[in-house]
């Protein structure tokens, strides 16, 4: 084995190519069951995929072959051995020795991918190598060459950025091009060494690492220079890594432009995540594979092909309507305010939310509001105490059971106690530690491993407030709730990046919502908490921030992936100020701001 972690359990067996080469192809799993041919890229052999061939083999008959040049098969006698067209036919060899009665489903990652995407499209309308062999093809980290070049020649002014992005990420391919220097970087063992380190991988095979580099120089020139439209009818699922160090993701759905059968998923990692997310990639084939052959698509899939519908309409440039049609949020404390606003924010984007909140008829209303502007099916209510650890873990996993696994998650319900530390009893703290700290905890703890144990990425937001920043003295029992979710936020940002789950503190200041309304007064009778009630209020509408707008910069805040959002002016301000002089901010701490 040149290296692979997982032991073939597969049955070998060699299939001779159309100019009389012998590939060796391995199966797995029940030759009845629907067939994936993966092909692998450069420089690896058929033994990258073990791990998701070990894991579909379950309930598939998984199909990998080492690639002309690669692995145990035989290598071409010239460089011309490698062009694309041969590769499309080899291609078609294995598939048509494998399943000979079925159409199969196409997995290829790097320049296995490349090859597939030129197997499946034909030019000008002409029918592709593999026309009527295919049930579906799933993309990972390889793009077909026409397409490199097209989405390189983009010209409008939005496009300058991923374009650049995109030409810096594909520095090596040039390096490649180079006579004799690449060899002499492989054999010396210099490029394998870099590759394996930067990438956690074993070392590629020398043989593969130099066979390959002919996949450049013969293709590259031809493709890039004169490259057509190639498109395709199948169904096309695109995994792209946000990470990846070769091809940017903004390349990776350009495939829309031609693919308009399309799901895409964002996948966090890098380049190989064939090795290091296995079982994800696995289970978005299992469902993909499933939905061809008449299942229901899994949640994660539909809100895939939302993607990919809303990539083909904009012409393959990812805009706001592909990051949140078909989305998944859940926003605690959507009942009112802030959270409501986020909730019909979403909704508004084209995503689904779920409406969680203590009280029945908030959650209702704001139900209601969204149902009415956009039809049912897209707001869903819960019921929910998130100070309740039990309510909290049963609404993750009924939400999960029901609608998947969601792509952000709003820990917002809180509630507010003013007034000296001297007023606020015991009672009083507890339940605002209750509501404010514990509820954001629970929602973390319990939709956080949703969302890192599915793979696929996600949010989690946590309101805290410009409090937690800024101390005062007639707000000890709030702002400490808050500065406590602010620290949490950033340790949990710090653990969960792994997973690609970003999380994100937002700090608003001053925001009119009911939340003075409901404000605790400490130390206060009914008569007086009422009067400080209403002159809040009063004061928070004068200041006339509303909660839409903070809504609009949460949503900014998530596609940006901001560690802290600060919403109102006196935030942003008084963040500044708390980093570059705490004295600054302690001064006003000592005014009274409830009288
Ligand atoms: N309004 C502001 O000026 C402001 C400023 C900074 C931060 N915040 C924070 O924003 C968040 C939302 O506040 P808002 O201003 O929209 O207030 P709001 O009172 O309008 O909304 C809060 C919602 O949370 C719900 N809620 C309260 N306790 C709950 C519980 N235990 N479980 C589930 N839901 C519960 C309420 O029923 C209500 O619907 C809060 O965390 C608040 O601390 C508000």
């Amino acid at each position: 084995m040149s290296h692979n972690e997982v032991e073939s359990a597969g049955r070998t067996r060699t299939v001779l190519t159309t100019d009389g080469l012998e590939l060796v192809v391995e199966e797995r799993g029940d030759p009845s069951g629907p067939t994936v041919v993966a092909v692998h890229g450069y420089p690896d052999d058929r033994h990258v995929w073990d791990r998701v061939a070990a894991d579909l083999a379950a309930d598939h008959h998984v199909v990998t072959y080492d690639v002309r040049g690669h692995g145990g098969s035989a290598a071409p006698g010239s460089p011309a051995g490698y062009d694309l067209e041969l590769l499309a036919a080899d291609l078609r060899s294995v598939c048509d020795a494998v399943s000979p009665g079925a159409p199969v489903h196409l997995l290829a990652h790097d320049w296995g991918a490349i090859q597939t995407w030129h197997a499946v499209t034909g030019e000008d309308g002409l029918p592709s190598a593999m026309d009527g062999r295919v049930a579906s093809f799933t993309s990972v980290s390889g793009p077909c060459l026409d397409h490199v070049a097209l989405f390189l020649r983009r010209r409008r002014p939005r496009d300058l950025r991923p374009v650049l992005a995109q030409a810096l990420h594909s520095w090596y391919t040039l390096a490649f091009r180079l006579p004799v220097l690449p060899e002499l970087l492989i054999r010396s063992g210099l490029l394998g060494g870099v590759v394996a380190r930067t990438e956690r991988i074993p070392r590629p095979a020398v043989r593969d690492a130099v066979n390959g580099l002919e996949l450049y120089r013969r293709n590259l020139p031809r493709r890039l220079g004169r490259p057509r439209p190639r498109r395709t009818d199948v169904p096309v699922q695109v995994l792209a890594p946000r990470a990846d160090a070769y091809v940017t993701p903004a390349l990776a759905t350009s495939a829309a432009e031609f693919a308009p059968d399309l799901r895409v998923r964002y996948l966090p990692g890098g380049h190989w995540v064939v090795r290091h997310r296995a079982g994800v990639l696995a289970r978005c084939v299992r469902e993909f594979v499933a939905e061809r052959t008449g299942s229901d698509p899994a949640p994660a899939l539909a809100r895939a092909r939302s993607r990919g519908a809303a990539l083909v309409r904009s012409g393959g440039r990812p805009d706001t309507a592909t990051r949140w049609e078909g989305s998944l949020s859940v926003v605690t404390g959507a009942g009112s305010g802030i959270g409501r606003e986020v909730a019909r924010r979403v909704a508004d984007l084209g995503g689904r939310v779920v409406v969680a909140d203590v009280s029945e008829d908030g959650a209702a209303q704001t139900v209601d509001l969204v149902t009415r502007r956009h039809g049912p099916g897209r707001a869903f209510p819960a019921v929910l105490d998130v100070a309740d650890e039990a309510a909290v873990a049963a609404l993750a996993e009924r939400v999960a059971a029901e609608h998947g696994v969601p792509d952000l998650v709003v820990n917002n319900a809180g509630i507010a106690v003013a007034g000296s530390f001297a007023d606020t009893s015991a009672e009083e703290w507890r339940r605002i530690v209750d509501v404010n700290l514990w509820g954001v905890v629970h929602g973390c703890r319990h939709f956080g491993a949703l969302l890192a144990g599915h793979g696929e990425g996600g949010t989690i937001v946590n309101t805290a407030s410009a409090a937690a920043y800024l101390p005062s003295r007639s707000l000890p029992a709030y702002a400490t709730t808050k500065a406590a979710v602010l620290m949490l936020s950033q340790c949990l940002r710090a653990e969960l990046g792994r997973a690609g789950v970003g999380v994100t503190a937002l700090c608003p200041g001053f925001v009119d919502t009911p939340i003075t309304g409901a404000t605790r007064f400490a130390g206060t009778d009914d008569t007086t908490q009422d009067a400080r009630r209403r002159a809040a209020a009063a004061a928070y509408t004068r200041r006339g921030y509303t909660p839409q707008r903070v809504a609009a910069r949460l949503v900014r805040a998530v596609e940006r992936d901001l560690p802290i959002a600060p919403v109102t002016a006196e935030a942003h301000v008084g963040l500044l100020a708390s980093r570059l002089s705490p004295a600054l901010v302690r001064a006003p701490a000592r005014v009274d701001g409830t009288r």
